[in-house]
C-alpha cells in the first residue's frame, strides 16, 4: 500500500519541500545519487570503471515547467558530455536522459524535448558513446517511442527502456527486437492505473520474463534491468538458450542497489553496467528508490523519529 502513497508525493511540491528540509535525509539520499555536482559524478565513474563497470549517467531532472529549465538540462548534458571525452571516461560511460527534463510535458512537448535532445545526441555520437532514453510514466510511451525512432534513423545506437508492468510492453519489444536495436528491460518504477499496467507483482515478473525471451531471441542488443537474482539467472539461462555471447547483452543495476551482485557479476565476466544519477534534482528519483522498498520507507522513517 506504501508503494503507490510514495509514488503520488514523488510528484507533491509541499512533500518535496518536508522531505528535502529533513536533516536526516540526506545520508540516505547519498546512498542512492553520487552526487550534487558533475566532478561527484565523474569520481564515481572512475571508481566503477576501474572495478571493470561500465556506467550510464542520469544527469537528475524530470517533470520542468518551462522551456529555460528544458534549455539548462540539455547544457547540463552538453557538460557531461565534454567532461567524459576530455577525461577519457566516454568508453566506459552511457548517458540516459529524461524526456520529460527536457521539455516532453510542455505545449508542444514533444517537439521541444525532440530540439532538445538532438544535440546531446549529436555530441554524445561525436565524444564516442551513446544516449538511453529513460521510460517515464504510460502518457509519455507513445511520444518517446516516436522520438527513438526519428533519433535512431541518424544514430542507430540511441537506446530505450521498456517496462514489462505496461500490457503493450510484449509487442512493443517485438517491435524493438531488431537489429541495431539496444533496449534496457525493467519492471517499471510509476504509479500506473489498472486499465494500462499489471498491478500484481508476481504478474509484472511473469511478464518480465516474456519480455526478456522476446529480446534475447531477437537480433538487438538486450540490457537487463533488474536487481531481481530470479531475473538475473532467468537472463543468463536465456542467453545460453539462443547462443548470446557474454557481450551480446549487459546487466545493468541502479547506483547504491545491490552493489554485491554488481562485483559477482564482473567477475563471473559479464558486462555490467550502473546507472549513476546525480545532480540537485534527486526528490523524484529518490522517492521512487523509496517506493520500491518498504523496508527503505522504514528505515527512513525511522530515522525521522528517533532524531
Ligand atoms: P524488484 O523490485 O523485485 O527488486 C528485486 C530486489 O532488488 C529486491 O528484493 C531488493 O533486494 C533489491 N531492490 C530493488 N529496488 C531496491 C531499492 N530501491 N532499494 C534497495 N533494494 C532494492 N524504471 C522506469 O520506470 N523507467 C526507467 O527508465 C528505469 N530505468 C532503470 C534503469 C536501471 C539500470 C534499473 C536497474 C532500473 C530502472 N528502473 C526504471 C527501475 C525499475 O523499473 C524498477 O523499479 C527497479 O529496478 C526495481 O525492480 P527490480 O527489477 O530490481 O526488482
Amino acid at each position: 500500500m506504501l508503494g503507490p502513497v510514495l509514488l503520488a508525493a514523488a510528484r507533491s511540491d509541499s512533500i518535496r519541500r518536508l522531505v528535502s528540509a529533513a536533516p536526516v535525509t540526506r545520508p540516505m539520499v547519498d546512498r542512492f545519487v553520487a552526487g550534487e555536482q558533475l566532478d561527484h559524478c565523474l569520481r564515481a565513474v572512475r571508481s566503477l570503471a576501474d572495478r571493470g563497470m561500465e556506467v550510464t549517467i542520469d544527469h537528475l531532472g524530470e517533470d520542468i515547467t518551462d522551456r529555460s529549465e528544458a534549455v539548462r538540462n540539455r547544457d547540463a548534458y552538453l557538460a557531461l558530455t565534454d567532461a567524459l571525452a576530455s577525461s577519457g571516461l566516454a568508453e566506459h560511460a552511457e548517458m540516459s536522459v529524461k524526456l520529460s527534463a527536457f521539455g516532453q510535458a510542455l505545449p508542444g512537448g514533444h517537439d521541444v524535448a525532440y530540439d532538445n535532445v538532438l544535440p546531446v545526441v549529436e555530441a554524445a555520437t561525436a565524444a564516442g558513446t551513446t544516449v538511453t532514453l529513460d521510460m517515464e510514466d504510460h502518457t509519455t510511451v507513445d511520444s518517446t517511442l516516436a522520438i527513438l525512432a526519428d533519433l535512431r534513423r541518424r544514430f542507430p545506437g540511441t537506446g530505450a527502456v521498456l517496462q514489462s508492468y505496461l500490457f503493450r510492453t510484449e509487442e512493443d519489444c517485438h517491435t524493438l527486437a531488431g537489429e541495431g536495436s539496444r533496449v534496457r528491460l525493467v519492471k517499471g518504477a510509476y504509479n500506473e492505473p489498472a486499465h494500462v499496467a499489471h498491478q500484481d507483482k508476481h504478474e509484472v515478473d511473469k511478464a518480465y520474463v516474456r519480455c526478456l525471451k522476446i529480446l534475447m531471441a531477437g537480433k538487438g542488443y538486450p540490457m537487463v534491468g533488474s536487481h531481481d537474482p530470479r531475473m538475473v539467472a532467468i537472463a543468463q539461462e536465456l542467453a545460453g538458450r539462443y547462443g548470446r555471447k557474454q557481450d551480446e547483452y549487459e546487466f545493468q543495476m541502479l547506483y547504491g542497489i545491490r552493489t554485491g551482485e554488481h562485483e559477482r557479476l564482473v567477475a563471473e565476466g559479464h558486462r555490467m553496467r550502473v546507472y549513476i544519477p546525480y545532480g540537485t534534482d534527486w526528490y523524484g528519483y529518490f522517492m521512487r528508490r523509496l517506493a520500491e522498498r518498504p523496508a527503505n520507507m522504514a528505515f527512513f522513517l525511522r530515522s525521522l523519529v528517533t532524531r
